[in-house]
């Protein structure tokens, strides 16, 4: 019966395989692709795409003006910058065109008539860069409001236009939606061979007549295409920072002529590929010729376009094209008869034999198979009736039944299973739907009938002692509701070891996270501070407000599971208790993981809710230093995380051992504030630990004045010139030798109408 079955199952993985192959073949020609970046190079910093000659690290660019930076640290998703300057970069086409993000001039007003912001961009370009004259307008927005934009040329000659932006009166505007004429907004063109740019904004009169209903002027420049103007930009704009705006890039300063000259830093390596002249500043460009894509600036970079894989390119029917040089043919496979396209006579299906053979033999072992599983099906059912009811009783199933009942029953409260739904859910405890394994068990993936993702925990032997926990955790879990919590979904006791079955937390523990070096990089300061924040919100939620209070009795990263917006869930409470109301400490078998153990209770055996409190510090370590809480692998002194951490501090090094992921810019302070509360939570005397409301206050604190002040920001000239005053020496550039954007915040200086623009 056995061998039977296996011959089978081998036939009819045989069969699928042929059916799979049959499709792959006829749709791989499709999908051709052209290398963007060198070998070993990123390609990618967040969603933009760095093609060569651009690239993030030494070898990978052309030359060193062709750098990105791409900055993972303090920014999430990471930001693409220019070369080392503060200009961040979204996108870098090969037909020779970056988009950059300018700063925004601004000028608004108080009811009183006082200027309250005053910001005046300013942007600088290197050689080989310059503003797309074509696809960029100089924009100003206002009812009151004069702007210029003005700055150098390539040549050194200056350059200087701008425009006046008018209204009267509210009205005036809605003839004006959507173009941008002179009532409210008002546009000009800049001139070729852009290379830095000045923006200065003023109101003649002070936004005197039209406050009530526009009360900030801008000015700026932007893509053409980014931007429609609308009234109701007068107060959207009030918040944007930035705006896109395109810049023309180009290899050399010489002509195409003269590169060719000199093999060796001619950048047009690929054959098919052709040079052109760049026509907004010096040096040249090179492209594919027709019918040709790809980076033209490797070798063999341009290759043939594939007609059949755009359904424009080609009119044959589909699955029919086949690709020739520079050309392509529609042709229909063996068996079939026609000329192929979509408009002529497509293709007409003749007899194949090959298929109607793998056809056949299919249905004849899925029929056979079915019997199979039937008859297997049938025999073990009796055997299965009479284990279920042993294991129910076994493993504690009357207890807990009788439990459940005793408590008041609400629509929320755990569910019993039936082993068959769980088999069926988790394709008979497959391996391939394990998605975690410890010293507790195995926990599989799970679809419910109805859909829904479950996981369930499947304990490793069946010992007493587990079973009581496991009957523990039923009943502590069953007493909590709280978004940050696991939920339980409910049980099932009829198989051999107990089964439980959990909302399923789609996004990992956050041990990994801290520890996996890519999720650990985008564990930014924020997210790790908000899962702190709930976590401690779980346990202060326990510990006071549960009735009766609840102890985890086993915190630690592993057990903070996380969902994909980073929601954290606390998880495993198989150790917990619950403490009856009249006591605040219980004498019991010392439980935990080494690491996280709480000093004190190891020493008195006496389990209070500070040893939740202790081990809730580890965690906050393990977030400020990304190190595990226990290692071998450290020398003796760093094996302890705890006590190491203790040591720095003492030593006040804190900052050698914090994790580089989440060392920026201006959050210094928060960082030693949790720092100080984690070394308050590890005091060796339970006393003098703070509680877990105490706890979770002081991170919600730290929390809520962190979301304050990242929407106060503003970008701020002096830290803009901070950021700028790196020399930018590793690439040659006659005068001017910075590039970068900023502001100029003159907020006590009107500046003088400056005549010009129309
Ligand atoms: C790139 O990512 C940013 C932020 O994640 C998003 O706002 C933007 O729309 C994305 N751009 C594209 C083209 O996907
Ligand atoms: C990333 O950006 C921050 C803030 O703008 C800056 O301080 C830091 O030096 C940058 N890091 C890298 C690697 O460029
Ligand atoms: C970048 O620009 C190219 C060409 O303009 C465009 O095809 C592509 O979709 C853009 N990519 C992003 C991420 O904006
Ligand atoms: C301009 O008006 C808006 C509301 O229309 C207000 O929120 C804002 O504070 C005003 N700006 C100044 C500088 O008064
Ligand atoms: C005008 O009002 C703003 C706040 O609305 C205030 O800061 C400023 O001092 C006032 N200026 C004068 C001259 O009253
Ligand atoms: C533009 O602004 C920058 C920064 O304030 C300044 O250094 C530069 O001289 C200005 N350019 C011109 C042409 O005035
Ligand atoms: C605008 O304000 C400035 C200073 O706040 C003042 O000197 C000037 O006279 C005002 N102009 C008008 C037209 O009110
Ligand atoms: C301008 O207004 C339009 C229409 O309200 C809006 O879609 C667009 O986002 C606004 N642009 C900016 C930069 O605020
Ligand atoms: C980069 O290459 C171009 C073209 O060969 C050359 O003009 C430019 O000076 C080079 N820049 C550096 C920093 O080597
Ligand atoms: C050709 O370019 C290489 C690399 O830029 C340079 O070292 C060499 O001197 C150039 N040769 C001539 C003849 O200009």
């Amino acid at each position: 019966m056995a061998m039977g079955l296996h011959l089978l199952q081998v036939q009819f993985i045989l069969a699928i395989l042929l059916i799979f192959l049959a499709k792959s073949i006829s749709s791989s020609n499709t999908g051709v692709t052209f290398p963007i970046a060198k070998p070993n190079c990123d390609d990618h910093c967040a969603n933009v795409t760095i093609p060569f000659p651009f690239g993030t690290k030494e070898g990978c660019y052309f030359n060193s003006s062709f750098l990105v930076t791409c900055n993972d640290t303090c920014y999430n998703p990471p930001k693409a910058f220019l070369r080392k300057s503060n200009i961040e970069i979204t996108n870098i086409s090969l037909d020779g065109q970056l988009r950059i993000l300018q700063f925004i001039g601004k000028a608004c007003y108080a009811r009183n008539r006082t200027r309250m912001v005053y910001d005046n961009p300013w942007m600088r370009l290197s050689r080989g860069l310059t503003v797309s004259n074509t696809a960029n307008k100089f924009t100003v927005i206002g009812c009151d409001t004069n702007a210029i934009v003005y700055g150098n040329r390539l040549n050194k000659n200056e350059y200087r236009t701008g425009c006046r932006s008018w209204c009267n009166t509210k009205d005036d505007l809605e003839d004006d939606e959507g173009s941008c004429s002179g009532l409210g907004c008002c546009q000009v063109p800049i001139p070729k061979e852009v290379r830095t740019v000045n923006v200065t904004l003023w109101s003649p009169q002070n936004h005197t007549n039209v406050w009530d209903f526009n009360n900030c002027s801008y000015a700026f420049l932007v893509e053409q295409s980014a931007f429609r103007f609308s009234p109701g930009n007068f107060s959207s704009l009030r918040d944007v920072k930035t705006l896109p705006i395109l810049v023309d890039w180009s290899i050399g300063d010489g002509t195409c002529e003269e590169a060719r000259k000199n093999s060796s830093s001619y950048a047009c390596k690929s054959t098919n590929s052709k040079c052109e002249k760049h026509n907004n500043g010096y040096g040249y460009r090179c492209s594919c010729q027709n019918g040709y894509q790809g980076n033209p600036y490797f070798i063999n970079g341009c290759q043939e376009i594939d007609e059949c894989k755009d359904p424009s390119l080609n009119d044959c029917e589909k699955d029919r094209c086949v690709n020739t040089q520079g050309d392509f043919k529609c042709v229909c496979p063996k068996g079939y008869q026609g000329d192929g396209k979509k408009d002529g006579r497509g293709c007409i299906r003749g007899q194949s034999l090959v298929l109607k053979l793998v056809a056949g033999n299919a249905i004849g072992v899925i029929v056979l198979l079915l019997a199979a599983c039937c008859i297997y099906v049938e025999l073990n059912r009796r055997k299965f009736v009479r284990m279920k009811h042993k294991f129910f009783l076994q493993n504690g199933g009357l207890l807990l039944q009788e439990q459940l009942i005793r408590r008041d029953k609400s629509p929320d409260t755990a569910k019993i299973f039936s082993s068959e739904e769980l088999k069926k859910a988790t394709n008979n405890f497959h391996d391939s739907v394990i998605i975690g394994q410890g010293g507790f068990g195995t926990v599989y993936k799970g679809i419910l009938a109805n859909n829904k993702i479950v996981a369930i925990k499947k304990s490793k032997e069946v010992d007493l002692n587990q079973i009581e926990q496991f009957i523990n955790e039923v009943i502590v879990l069953s007493q909590i509701n709280h978004k940050n919590v696991v939920r339980l979904l409910g049980c099932c006791l009829e198989t051999q070891v107990p089964l439980l079955v959990y909302e399923f937390i789609n996004n990992g523990t956050l041990f990994e996270h801290i520890n996996n070096k890519t999720k650990a990089r985008v564990l930014s300061w924020d997210k790790r501070l908000t899962v702190a924040a709930e976590a401690a919100g779980v346990l202060a939620y326990l510990h006071s407000a549960a009735s009766p209070p609840i102890i985890h009795r086993d915190i630690k990263s592993a057990n903070i599971l996380l969902d994909t917006n980073f929601t954290a869930k606390v998880s495993d409470f198989g150790a917990s208790r619950l403490v009856p109301l009249d006591q605040t400490q219980l004498p019991t078998m010392v439980q935990g993981t080494f690491g996280y153990l709480d000093p004190e209770y190891m020493q008195t055996n006496q389990l209070t809710e500070k040893s939740d409190v202790y081990s809730f510090g580890v965690v906050l370590v393990e977030l400020l230093t990304g190190k595990k809480a226990l290692s071998y692998d450290r020398p003796e002194e760093e094996r302890n995380l705890a006590s190491y951490f203790l040591s720095t501090l003492k030593q006040g090094s804190l900052f050698k051992v914090l994790d580089d992921n989440i060392v920026c810019e201006g959050n210094n302070e928060e960082l030693i504030a949790v720092s100080m509360l984690a070394k308050m939570c590890l005091y060796v005397r339970g006393e003098d630990r703070p509680s877990m409301k105490e706890v979770a206050m002081e991170l919600e604190r730290l929390r809520l004045l962190r979301k304050h002040y990242l929407v106060q920001t503003q970008p701020n000239s002096e830290e803009m010139e901070s950021l700028l005053s790196e020399p930018m020496n590793d690439f040659r550039n006659g005068e001017g030798s910075s590039i970068g954007i900023g502001y100029d915040s003159m907020r006590n200086h009107i500046p003088s109408p400056i005549s010009g623009g129309r």
